[in-house]
C-alpha cells in the first residue's frame, strides 16, 4: 500500500451534520475551569437525552495515557518543542481514531477538554513552531476534523496559574505532571493571547466566555450558548 493509500483510507468521511454528533472543544490556559465546565455540559446535555462523552486531550486513551506520561513530567524540561508537538499530535490521531471519529459517526456529540486549538497555542505561538507545519500534521492526525463550536474559557494569567499550582499540590502530582505549570508568566500570556487572536479570527466556531466567575454562573452562560447555536436538538 503506498503512503496516500493509507491516509485516504484513514478518513471514512462523517455522515452529515444532523446525523452526526455535535463536536465542542473547550480551551484556555491553565486553572481556567475547563474540565470543571467540561464536566457540567456533557452532564447537562445527557440530562437533556443527547448521547453524550466527555474528553480529553491528552490521554483519553491508554496510547495517549503513556504519552501523556511523557509529555507532562516534570523532569522531562529538555523535550524539544518538535517532540513536544509531535508528540500532542500523535495524541490526537490516537483519540480521533478511537473516541471522536466513532462517537461522531454514530450521532454522539463529544465534548472535549483541549484540542488543536491548544496546539497553536502552546507549541505554535508560546513554543514557536510553525503553525504551517502544525496544521499539515494535524490533517495527517484527523483529516482536519474541527469542533462545530469552540468555547474559550479566558482567565487572567496569575489567577489560572495559582489556581493550577493549588490544584497539582492538593493531587500532589507536581513532579509527575508540573511541566507545564512550571513554565514562566509570559510563556502563558503568548498562549492566552494566541486564544484570544484565534477567537478573533474565527468568530463563527470561537465564544469567549468570562472565566472569573462562579462555576454555576459560567456554565450557566455555557448552557445558553449550546442550547442557542443548536437549537434545533433541545
Ligand atoms: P492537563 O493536566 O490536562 O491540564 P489542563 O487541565 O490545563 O488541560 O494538562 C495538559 C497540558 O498540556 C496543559 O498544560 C496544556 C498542554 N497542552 C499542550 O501544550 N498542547 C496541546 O496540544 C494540548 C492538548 C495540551
Amino acid at each position: 500500500m503506498n503512503e496516500q493509500t493509507t491516509t485516504q483510507h484513514r478518513f471514512q468521511p462523517l455522515p452529515d451534520a444532523g446525523e452526526r454528533g455535535i463536536f465542542i472543544s473547550l480551551e484556555g490556559i491553565e486553572g481556567c475551569g475547563k474540565s470543571t465546565q467540561s464536566d457540567l455540559l456533557s452532564r447537562f446535555l445527557s440530562e437533556r437525552r443527547i448521547p453524550t462523552i466527555r474528553t480529553k486531550e491528552p490521554g483519553a486513551t491508554a496510547i495517549g495515557g503513556e504519552i501523556r506520561k511523557i509529555l507532562l513530567h516534570a523532569d522531562h524540561v529538555g523535550m524539544s518543542p518538535i517532540c513536544e508537538a509531535l508528540l500532542y499530535l500523535a495524541d490526537r490521531a490516537q483519540h480521533h481514531d478511537e473516541v471522536v471519529s466513532p462517537a461522531l459517526s454514530t450521532g454522539t456529540w463529544v465534548v472535549c477538554d483541549r484540542y488543536h486549538d491548544s496546539t497553536l497555542a502552546y507549541q505554535g505561538a508560546a513554543r514557536k513552531v510553525s503553525h504551517h507545519d502544525l496544521n499539515n500534521i494535524f490533517m495527517l492526525a484527523t483529516g482536519g476534523l474541527q469542533p462545530d463550536l469552540t468555547i474559550l474559557l479566558d482567565l487572567d494569567v496569575a489567577i489560572g496559574l495559582n489556581r493550577a499550582l493549588t490544584r497539582n499540590r492538593e493531587q500532589q502530582n507536581q513532579m509527575t505532571e508540573g511541566r507545564f505549570e512550571a513554565e514562566a508568566e509570559p510563556f502563558h500570556q503568548a498562549v492566552r493571547q494566541a486564544f484570544l487572536r484565534m477567537a478573533e479570527e474565527q468568530p463563527h466556531r470561537f465564544i469567549v466566555v468570562e472565566a472569573a466567575r462562579t462555576p454555576e454562573d459560567i456554565a450557566e452562560e455555557i448552557r445558553g450558548i449550546v442550547t442557542h447555536r443548536f437549537a434545533n436538538f433541545f
